[in-house]
């Protein structure tokens, strides 16, 4: 059973999905793709034996499309996840959700009225390695309850121009998905802390931001978040438990001690860092997809939390003030 994949958005990641769809992950392939920008739909289309459309919704309704690869920039998100699910076809939808809290709760609502998930959410860091290693360790197994986790998270430029609430909304809230997985938990508040400014920063705006976050069960976070760090694109988590205290490495790449430097070389962008957590996760919903098992990442109400907790850090950034983060009740539908 081969699943046919519709493709909304051929830009950096959604051609990098689409390349992995047809030929490193089985049982799927790209039957058609949209694009605002038609020759890009067109190149990407001819390269892959798919078929360009002039509209997302001609993929959704495409009767060779089986699933949807929502892959556009994020404020087209919760437009698109909306017609998907009016369609009812499943969908992989890219981060975030939506970029403001409103926009994100209309999709969680119209799943929730469909009593139906159809929607897995792109946080890939749930089926990277590193992360996957480090959840392992926690728990009386391993190093105890997490008590303390701090992450950064630094790009070598910003890559969706320098703007302080993308950097929450886009960026940011990746750290904000994993912490809540690996914890289990919710957060009780955020605060957004700012400071001195780095060489490139713009004015008016504020890189690097401190995300300060306490989860209910009282688990303190923080994120370093420095999206025009110019070193390469830099992610790292550490884990200080009840018993031990747990680090990810930064990607598996190897040391090499030379010339009076010892040192790993960093990959300039997400893709060097994540390639396999994109694979795997494809690969996860294409088998989820095949076998009708459960959806096996982040889903609709993971990635609303997320969004409800990136609009309290932007009003936290916005007030200079620690805002409380206050959930509805979680629906039956993903319990
Ligand atoms: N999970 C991750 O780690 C990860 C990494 C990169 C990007 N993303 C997400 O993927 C999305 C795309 O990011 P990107 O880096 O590929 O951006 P990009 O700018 O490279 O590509 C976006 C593409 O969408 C097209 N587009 C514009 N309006 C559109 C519309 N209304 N419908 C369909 N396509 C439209 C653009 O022409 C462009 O080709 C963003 O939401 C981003 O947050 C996630």
């Amino acid at each position: 059973m081969t699943i046919r994949v519709g493709l909304i958005g051929a830009g950096n990641i959604g051609t990098s999905h689409a390349r992995d769809l047809e030929l490193r992950v089985a049982g799927s392939e790209i039957s058609v793709i949209y694009d605002f920008d038609e020759v890009r739909a067109a190149e990407l289309a001819s390269e892959l034996e798919a078929r360009a459309v002039p509209s997302y919704q001609e993929v959704i309704d495409a009767d060779d499309v089986d699933a949807v690869l929502i892959a556009s920039p994020d404020h087209f998100h919760a437009e698109q996840a909306l017609a998907c699910l009016a369609a009812g076809k499943p969908t992989l939808c890219e981060k975030p959700l939506a970029p403001t809290e409103d926009d994100a709760h209309a999709v969680l609502d119209a799943e929730v009225a469909l009593g139906k998930q159809l929607i897995m959410m792109g946080f890939m860091r749930r089926f990277d390695p590193g992360y996957v290693e480090l959840k392992g360790q926690l728990g009386v197994e391993g190093i105890g309850d997490p008590l303390i986790i701090r992450n950064s998270h630094r790009n070598e430029i910003a890559p969706y121009g320098l703007d302080s609430e993308l950097s929450i909304t886009n960026a940011a809230i990746h750290e904000i998905d994993i912490n809540r997985w690996l914890t289990d938990d919710e957060y009780a508040w955020v605060e957004v802390i700012t400071g001195r400014n780095g060489p490139l920063t713009p004015q008016g705006q504020h890189d690097p931001l401190f995300l300060l976050l306490k989860t209910r069960a009282g688990t303190i976070v923080d994120v370093e978040m420095y999206v025009q760090a110019q070193l390469g694109y830099e992610v790292t988590c550490a884990v200080t438990g009840g018993t031990g205290v747990a680090e990810m490495a930064d990607g598996s790449y190897v040391t090499t001690a030379r010339a009076l430097h010892r040192g790993h070389r960093l990959p300039k962008q997400w893709l060097g860092r994540f390639q396999d957590a994109y694979r795997l996760q494809l690969q996860g919903w294409i088998t989820h997809l095949e076998t009708g098992s459960s959806i096996p990442g982040a889903s609709a109400w993971d990635g609303f939390v997320d969004a409800v907790v990136a609009t309290r850090a932007v009003e936290s950034l916005r007030s200079g003030e620690r805002v409380p983060v206050v959930l509805p009740e979680k629906p039956a539908l993903y319990v």
